[in-house]
């Protein structure tokens, strides 16, 4: 006879959480969203380092506010309408690690910066002037943090004496104040051996560190040095002088990160359905380029590893192949490990939570596509 336990355990498993979803979708496991965010802030508080994650990843205000009640002093954001976005939610200490260039943007940020504390990243003599005559006009004061190009070759200026001439041209500037320095070594992330690893990425602290040293030595104060990321906070974070770390990827992960970073667990899948079987050991999934980033890679399947490989990833669809082993039927569903966590969110409007197999929350990812 069947029991009431196995009774509601039959219908739990008719109405799993999976079939109540359209796909494809963005799927959070809560618990492990939470071990991750308590993860970086027991890192911070143990190497007493300040934690200002970059909400690039999730893009969720949500997501933002759990990140500062676990002890985060503030975040990090790419761009001035994704700080527009987090400070409408209640965010009231924002750095954009980027620079801001053009007129029309520097109004939008002076505009926050009214009514939160937004800083911004610079590394050129005409921004700082820019921005400190904006500044002047509106009768503000904005923070600034230099950006230093510590091998990244993406922005900032050079560290040492180039950053000097920076730091003394806003110490002169009547309506800017010199917070510190950006470190971001990103080009480190994915090295795979950790000795190598920590060599270099300690090499890049010693930039900031000591390029803090001259301005000090010029009588320019420096309180931040804002640096790191998911895949360098554990060398970064514990290196003398560094006051602050910046990760992003951390919340979530992705099976790259995974791969140099054990520790941080992959907490988000995209949920597809198998919508085909054109050819034995073939189907196709109904998660094309529309659904995943594969700027980084191919996905892989939780469950399956490498066994499932992908052919052929098209705008809507995804063409895999499987071993024979395996008996994947029309309507199965999979849940997809992206390469590339971050931009794979931005394709989504909300992320679905769940935890112990219940969908626990459908959550905005307010500040996806906020290109500006
Ligand atoms: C300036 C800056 N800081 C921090 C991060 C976070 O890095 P990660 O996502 O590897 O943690 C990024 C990511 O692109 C970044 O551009």
């Amino acid at each position: 006879m069947i029991s009431s336990t196995d009774f509601i355990r039959a219908f739990k498993m008719n109405e799993n959480w999976m079939h109540k979803i359209s796909t494809p979708a963005l799927i959070v496991d809560y618990k492990t969203l939470q071990r991750n965010i308590t993860y970086m802030a027991r890192f911070a508080k143990e190497n007493k380092v300040k934690l200002r994650p970059h909400v690039k990843t999730h893009k969720c205000p949500l997501i933002a506010h759990m990140q500062l009640q676990a002890g985060a002093q503030g975040i990090c954001v790419a761009k001035v309408s994704e700080a527009e976005i987090f400070a409408a939610s209640g965010i009231k200490d924002i750095l954009i690690a980027n620079e801001v260039i053009s007129p029309e943007k520097i109004d939008r940020l002076l505009n926050l910066n009214r009514y939160t504390t937004t800083m911004v990243a610079v590394d050129s003599r005409k921004n700082i002037e820019d921005l400190n005559h904006l500044a002047r006009k509106r009768d503000q004061i904005l923070k600034v943090l230099i950006d230093l190009n510590v091998g990244l070759n993406r922005t900032g200026v050079q560290p040492g004496e180039p950053a000097l001439a920076l730091a003394q041209l806003i110490s002169q500037a009547s309506h800017l104040e010199l917070e510190g320095l950006q470190a971001y070594e990103g080009h480190l992330t994915y090295i795979k051996d950790f000795a190598q690893k920590k060599e270099r990425t300690k090499a890049c602290m010693e930039m900031a560190v000591s390029t803090k040293q001259l301005l000090e030595e010029n009588g320019i104060e420096c309180k931040t040095i804002s640096a790191g990321g998911s895949g360098t906070f554990m060398i970064t974070g514990k290196y003398p002088g560094i006051t602050e770390i910046q990760p992003g990827t951390y919340v979530f992960n992705d099976y790259h990160i995974n791969s140099v970073v054990p520790d941080l667990e992959i907490a988000l899948t995209i949920l597809t359905t198998i919508n085909n079987k054109p050819a034995k050991g073939i189907f196709t999934l109904d998660m094309g380029s529309k659904s995943i980033s594969n700027d980084m890679g191919d996905p892989r399947f939780k469950g399956y590893g490498k066994k499932i490989k992908v052919l052929a990833l098209t705008e809507e669809h995804c063409q895999c192949t499987y071993p024979s082993k395996y008996d994947f039927n029309i309507g199965d569903k999979l849940e997809a490990i992206p390469a590339h966590v971050c931009p794979t969110v931005n394709l989504y409007d909300f992320l679905y939570v769940i935890q112990d197999d219940e969908i626990i929350g459908r959550w905005k990812i307010a500040a996806r596509g906020m290109r500006e």
